[in-house]
């Protein structure tokens, strides 16, 4: 017995050839940047709560872009992991151009490699009490003493050797002033990925725990300058600010739980955006693996497939090495 069906869009998925042709989203190793962790210590050491991803010193990250970029990868960017005893309440070890990262850049640029390499521009590394800003006196964060020192340590990002920066605080009129800036000492080339619809996550975990920019990794409090989860309108104004400051690439991050507003952003602001799929999300996924309750590779690829497909451009992911070849 056959049923009339006027469709059966069964048949566009019947076997790999046409399946293969009627693909919408492919992710492609171009779309992505890795985060890279540099450290003071003399060996890698491998994330514990991020298994599959190190912190490299200095020594042996040339190796190790090397290996990435045949696998394809062209995209980076520095996160350091500070000595503590480098840290102190107003992270002025950021302004230091021989600090860690700066040296990581200039033995990267020294390579030649054909990449774009970029500075995560914020104080959480560097500063003790963990906050991407420094403090008044009652504990609140300075939003215009903070912007002034981010603009300043672009420079010196850019003198570094680094081809773009990306700030990563959330400050107000960080992205126009970082502009000026950079083109006051002529670094007009150097290009601003803004962290524009950035959200107070709780997927930061890992990471914090990683470059120990909070006691326990979970517990900073960063709302009053990171967006609340719930806000899309406030999410779009962010967006429109950095737009109108001179940005040339917007991030919203994390990734997955914020799909809308990738959408939205992907389908309105005429700029490239980018999504960072950040340190819980892969963790979360390298946990159930490690569980035997699902498979890391393929819940990997569906995530950020879907992220692709909400419209981001470009994908700050720690899977982009491991994936690299099944892209
Ligand atoms: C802070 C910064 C954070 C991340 C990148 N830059 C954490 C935070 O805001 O506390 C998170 C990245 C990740 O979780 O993978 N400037």
């Amino acid at each position: 017995m056959t049923y009339q069906l006027p469709n059966r869009p069964r048949r566009l998925r019947s076997s790999n050839a046409i399946r293969a042709l009627v693909e919408e989203t492919r992710l492609t190793i171009d779309d992505f940047v890795l985060p890279v962790f540099v450290t003071e210590e003399t060996k890698p050491s491998e994330i514990s709560s991020m298994p599959g991803v190190f912190c490299w010193p200095v020594s042996g990250l040339g190796d190790q872009l090397r290996n990435w970029r045949e696998m394809g990868i062209r995209a980076f960017a520095l996160f350091p992991k500070i000595d503590p005893q480098k840290k102190d309440d107003q992270g002025s070890e950021i302004l230091n151009r021989n600090a860690l990262v700066y040296r990581a850049s200039k033995s990267i640029k020294d390579l030649n490699l054909d990449i774009l390499l970029i500075a995560d521009l914020a104080l959480d590394p560097y500063t003790n009490h963990g906050h991407d800003g420094v403090l008044n006196a009652d504990g609140t964060v300075d939003n215009d003493r903070t912007v002034e020192i981010l603009a300043d340590t672009a420079v010196v990002c850019a003198n570094a050797g680094f081809d773009w920066v990306a700030p990563s605080d959330m400050m107000d009129g960080r992205v126009g002033a970082i502009r000026k800036a950079l083109d006051d000492s002529s670094f007009c080339d150097t290009g601003i990925i803004s962290y524009s619809a950035k959200f107070a996550s709780s997927y930061y975990g890992p990471f914090r725990s990683a470059i120990n920019s909070s006691l326990d990794g979970k517990t900073l409090d960063k709302k009053t300058y990171q967006l609340c989860p719930s806000n899309f309108r406030e999410a779009k104004r962010e967006l429109v600010l950095d737009f109108e400051e001179g940005a040339d690439v917007l991030m919203v991050k994390p990734a997955e739980p914020y799909l809308d507003v990738i959408r939205y952003a992907s389908q309105n602001i005429d700029l490239p955006i980018a999504a960072y799929q950040v340190s819980g999300e892969y963790s979360r996924i390298m946990a159930a693996d490690k569980l035997g309750w699902l498979n890391w590779e393929n819940c990997a690829l569906e995530s950020l497939v879907g992220i692709k497909r909400a419209g981001a451009d470009l994908i700050f992911s720690y899977f982009a090495d491991r994936l690299a070849k099944r892209l």
